[in-house]
């Protein structure tokens, strides 16, 4: 079955043709780095109109790279969310033209889910079910039991920042550019991690649930000094301390919740999805701290936003569901799994 697949949930354009869930045809995707970078983050707005100038000629370059016609697909699928409202509905209302004027089924998924599937499509015979998801991205935290593909059980997730925002905030308060997380990584390789004892907080209702606001909080005051404190700009060495300290902080704390959440649930399979993903520091510390354990991490093609991962999955969704989704599917804000 071929899938084309619709990815616009933020600031990455993007399409992809996928075949029976595994075989990537192509996977193009048109990111707008360059657009928000001057605002030191994501404009709403600009992002909304980037998609719409680029849609077309996205989903265009999908097929001539596949080598297919729009004839050829047997589906189209769509990230119904989370993501930013404007954005959504762009890949939404796209995906149900292609579907209406093509006379093709359609389907939403999880962005969220999606990203988890970046990392199973390629290696999906290695995984012993049920494994603990681990979703590490710019909008989310999250520690799921997947018991099978499409079928989740959220165990612990943020309750103020996602690590990927607090990657984002602490560059700001560093005035490196966004986004801010392979900055922060690049500074860190040369600072020493033991410099500043920063600590990610602990929820006492869910010990597996995450909070980044008051590590956050700890690296601005580093940065700024106290409150009414005049403290003099960091040097590049400092700079290069309180990043590396605040990276160990808090890939610390996921790697001892991702542990617990393990051995609590008995699985020995960790799948990892979302841009945070990208950091070498956190791959190295996985495989140095939990080698007892198997690590299914996304390709690096696959770890930041792309329309592969929601080809992918859509496929699984279509089968599990036997059909498509209608055309008043809704875009989902805050959807975490469907
Ligand atoms: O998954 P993603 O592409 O978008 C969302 O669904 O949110 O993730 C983007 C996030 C950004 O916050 C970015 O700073 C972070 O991933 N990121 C990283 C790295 N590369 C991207 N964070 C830490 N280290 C990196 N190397
Ligand atoms: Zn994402």
């Amino acid at each position: 079955m071929l899938v084309l697949g619709i990815e616009s949930t933020c600031d990455e354009t993007a399409c992809a043709i996928v075949r029976d869930g595994k075989e990537i045809l192509s996977n193009v995707v048109s990111s707008q780095i360059d657009l928000h970078r001057e605002y030191g983050g994501v404009v709403p707005e600009l992002a909304c109109r980037r998609h719409v100038d680029i849609m077309i000629p996205v989903i265009d370059q999908a097929l001539t790279e596949a080598g297919v016609t729009l004839n050829a697909i047997d589906l189209i699928a769509v990230a119904k969310g989370p993501g930013l409202i404007g954005a959504l509905l762009l890949g939404l209302n796209a995906a149900k033209a292609l579907a209406l004027a093509e006379n093709k089924p359609f389907i939403g998924v999880s962005h969220i889910e999606a990203h988890l599937y970046a990392a199973m499509m390629c290696q999906s015979d290695a995984i012993h079910f049920p494994c603990i998801g681990v979703v590490l991205s710019g909008g989310h935290t999250t520690l799921v039991l997947i018991k099978e593909i499409g079928v989740y059980e959220t165990i612990g997730q943020t309750v103020d920042d996602a690590i990927g925002e607090a990657f984002d905030k602490v560059a700001k308060i560093m005035d490196l550019p966004y986004p801010g997380g392979p900055e922060i990584e690049k500074l860190a390789q040369q600072g020493n991690a033991k410099k500043w004892n920063f600590k990610s907080g602990f929820v006492k209702k869910n010990p597996l649930d995450f909070s980044f606001s008051g590590l956050k909080t700890a690296v601005l005051y580093a940065v700024k000094g106290q409150p009414k404190e005049e403290k003099p700009a960091p040097t590049l060495e400092e700079k290069q301390d309180i990043a590396a300290s605040f990276q160990y902080a808090a890939f610390q704390d996921v790697l001892q919740k991702t542990l617990l959440a393990a051995e609590l649930k008995g699985c020995d399979t960790l799948v990892f999805g979302g841009g945070v993903t990208n950091n070498h520091f956190l791959r190295e510390l996985f495989s140095l701290k939990a080698p007892h354990l198997l690590h299914i991490w996304p390709r690096g093609d696959l770890t930041m936003d792309n329309a592969a991962m929601i080809a992918g999955l859509g496929f699984h969704a279509f089968k599990n569901q036997e059909h498509g989704d209608d055309f008043t599917l809704a875009a989902e804000t805050s959807l975490s799994f469907s």
